[in-house]
């Protein structure tokens, strides 16, 4: 068994997920024999109590010049975004000569409207092609991966942040040392440091067991992410819990003593004792759940097939490779997955190899079934397909329970 990540302490293994793929290796019809595979279990750390995975992918396999995601691909999002900008804009970016960093910036859905303020701004995107899709919006963007020596380097070429900002990022990096060591040297005294991430508590909550993917190396609580920022010189000042991918918390941490904790800091450690969060029991009983939801959801999709009915499902998400291949599902099961993103059309789901055409094809010919794989954007999609459902369409959700609405 290996060592904690964050601290070195013994971790027990508590759900294993099996073989899985790259969630975001979309497959060309004909390169099926390539495949990366690893072993995707999710593992507790009995010192630190920081939720991570046991194994880890190496960062080039997952983010290189065609990452697919492009993180406006929805307008909720794009929305949520905006009001992160003008919320910086209006409170930490106020002094002199305000700069905001932002670590994985994507296709730059937040740091456009700093930059539309004429702000001084910089996005670290290893991933080329939505960095280059940043800067065709005016951000200004660094293709590299953030780490100790990246931010050194911004640190002396460009000066000291007020601001440094990750969403559904910190958690993607095992190597949060690094992270933490360069967030000291490219902080101005007195900066904080800003992320957001899928929470561990709405995970439990939901039992939304396909945010652990190769992506998804850490599921973050308020308790471990304190003692994280305690082992590496910081405070965890601020905590916020958001409703955007299911639930997160927006994290946020200065230099130790510079700024006093918020009320809201001590309400979520309180809540997480109470709820018993970080505790061994409460992490089996999770794992429990998620084996009841996959043999729920495959003698759904079972029984359906043996009707003859149609399924496709909706939103190629990198979660959904987790439940597609933890389930065992494939084409006979799910005839293909309608996304709108370019880069995962006519290409296969990673592992599962269910084709992915563009929403034309599901509006053209709506299936009787189709399974929301992009629960998370409910709303939002279920609003912009009101049709299907006109024509009698049902939706399949598995989060928190596998019903059909
Ligand atoms: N912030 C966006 C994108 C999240 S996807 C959003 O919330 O929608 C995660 C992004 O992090 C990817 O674009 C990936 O390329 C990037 N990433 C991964 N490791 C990184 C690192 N070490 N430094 C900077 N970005 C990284
Ligand atoms: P996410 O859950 O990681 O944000 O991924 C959502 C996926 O779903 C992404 O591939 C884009 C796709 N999608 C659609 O196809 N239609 C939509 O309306 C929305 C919001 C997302
Ligand atoms: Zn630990």
């Amino acid at each position: 068994m290996s060592a904690c990540r964050i601290c070195g302490g013994n971790l027990t293994e508590y759900v294993d997920f099996g073989r899985q793929p790259l969630s975001d290796a979309f497959v060309k019809p004909d390169q099926t024999e390539n495949e990366f595979f690893f072993r995707l279990a999710v593992a507790m750390c009995e010192a630190c109590t920081m939720v991570q995975l046991v194994e880890e992918v190496p960062r080039d396999r997952m983010f290189h010049h065609d990452y697919p995601y492009q993180s406006s691909g929805s307008s909720v999002m794009r929305k949520h975004f905006e009001l992160v900008a003008h919320r910086f804009l209006d409170s930490e970016l106020t002094s002199d000569d305000p700069f905001i960093v932002e670590i994985g910036s994507n296709d730059g859905i937040m740091l456009k409207a700093v930059s539309d303020a004429g702000i001084k701004h910089l996005g670290v995107e290893p991933s080329g092609a939505v960095g280059e899709m940043a800067r065709s919006k005016g951000v200004r963007v660094r293709t590299a991966f953030f780490e100790e020596s990246t931010a050194t380097e911004i640190a002396e070429s460009e000066g000291h942040a007020d601001v440094i900002y990750a969403a559904n990022t910190i958690c993607h990096i095992p190597y949060l040392d690094s992270i933490f060591r360069g967030v000291d040297a490219l902080l101005k005294p007195g900066g904080v440091f800003v992320f957001e991430d899928p929470y561990f508590g709405d995970i439990v909550e939901k039992t939304s067991f396909d945010q652990i993917y190769d992506e998804h190396f850490y599921l973050f609580t308020a308790r471990s992410v304190r003692a994280m920022a305690q082992r590496f010189g910081f405070d965890l000042v601020d905590v916020e819990r958001l409703p955007v991918h299911g639930g997160e918390v927006r994290y946020s941490i200065s230099r130790q003593g510079e700024r006093t904790p918020t009320a809201a800091v001590a309400a979520l450690l309180a809540e997480e004792d109470e709820r018993r969060l970080a505790e061994p029991a409460t992490v089996e009983a999770f794992g429990a759940s998620v084996r009841k939801i996959r043999d729920d959801l495959v003698a759904l999709l079972t029984k359906l097939k043996e009707e003859g009915r149609t399924v496709a499902a909706y939103g190629a998400t990198a979660k959904s490779a987790t439940v597609a291949n933890y389930c065992g599902l494939g084409p006979e099961l799910v005839s293909y997955v309608s996304d709108t993103t370019p880069a995962k059309q006519h290409r296969l789901t990673p592992g599962s190899h269910i084709p992915v055409y563009p929403p034309e094809v599901f509006r053209e010919n709506y299936p009787e079934y189709a399974l929301l794989f992009a629960w998370n954007h409910a709303d939002e999609i279920m609003a912009n397909e009101q049709g299907f459902r006109d024509a009698g369409g049902k939706w399949i959700l598995y989060v928190p329970e596998v019903r059909v609405v």
